[in-house]
């Protein structure tokens, strides 16, 4: 591979030194979305990227999303440049895995720093690959096969504990979806479903199932599998969606932080087995 990468943590996250067009050329190569399996999330510093070749580069990674907000969904409280969809930010607060409200989750996102944080801002990154691949032998004959509840609601309430009706209505507005504790990749590989979103496990004692899934949580956040990022200007930061989970660190809602955000589509889903039987 001709990029040059730094590994950030041993766990998780490269900085890679590259220009533009080796960034473009690596991504045509398959080389980036290689470094994501492996490292989970990439920074790269100093090129300053406009919209058209954040959009090319995502293009030359896979299918690009739009979901409902445009292919450059700007990352922002501001409602001049977000003014119909800020709410969703809000999500952001919470460890996550992005739209567990779907069965087919984006398999990369890419964020392109445009205005920082004066103070706070981070964005924290876990290996839910590391985490799985780390339990003991007990914990994961316990939670394989296990299945949990995922309401997007529950992701906001920790920043929003007192939500309108308005936002409420929003939240609801997202399916509830069920998907399994473990997700068991196509390429063999291992990985943990722990997000906010996760609310029970199916036929579980709920209080029970409720320490499981924190007991993970905290398991999967601990210090040597995440990455936190302090972000400079022109900072752009991927990850892969489908091996860690990420949150944003507080900061005042108020001063302007803008990220421009696309998303890869995925195509494998939460649940592998399902789609092989439903085959
Ligand atoms: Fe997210």
């Amino acid at each position: 591979m001709a990029l040059k990468t730094t590994d950030l943590k041993p766990r998780i996250g490269s900085l890679v030194e590259t220009d533009y067009d080796s960034l473009m050329k690596a991504a045509e190569a398959g080389d980036i979305r290689r470094l994501l399996e492996e490292r989970g999330v990439l920074v790269i510093r100093g090129i300053s990227i406009d919209d058209e070749r954040q959009l090319a580069f995502t293009r030359a990674l896979g299918p690009v999303g739009d979901r409902d907000t445009g292919m450059i969904y700007k990352v922002t409280f501001d409602k001049r440049e977000n003014p119909t969809h800020y709410h969703y930010n809000y999500g952001n607060f919470s460890w996550h895995i992005d739209r567990t409200d779907t069965d087919v989750p984006p398999y990369a996102t890419i964020l392109a720093a445009k205005r920082l944080a004066p103070e706070g801002g981070q964005t924290e990154f876990a290996n839910t690959y590391a985490a799985y691949e780390d339990l003991s032998g007990e914990d994961k004959r316990k939670i394989d096969g296990l299945r949990v509840l995922h309401r997007l609601e529950s992701s906001y309430r920790e920043a929003v504990p007192d939500p309108t009706a308005e936002q409420l209505a929003t939240w609801r507005g997202h399916p509830d979806k069920v998907h399994p504790l473990v997700w068991h990749h196509r390429s063999g590989r291992n990985s943990l479903v722990t997000s906010m979103s996760g609310t029970e496990v199916l036929g579980m004692d709920r209080q029970e199932g409720e320490a499981l899934l924190a007991r993970l949580m905290a398991w999967a956040t601990r210090h040597e599998y995440v990455y936190t990022h302090e972000w400079q200007p022109d900072d752009i930061v991927m990850w892969n969606n489908t091996g860690t989970m990420h949150r944003a660190r507080r900061y005042d809602l108020d001063c302007g932080r803008l990220m421009h955000r696309t998303v890869v589509l995925g195509d494998e889903p939460f649940d592998t087995q399902r789609r092989v039987a439903a085959a």
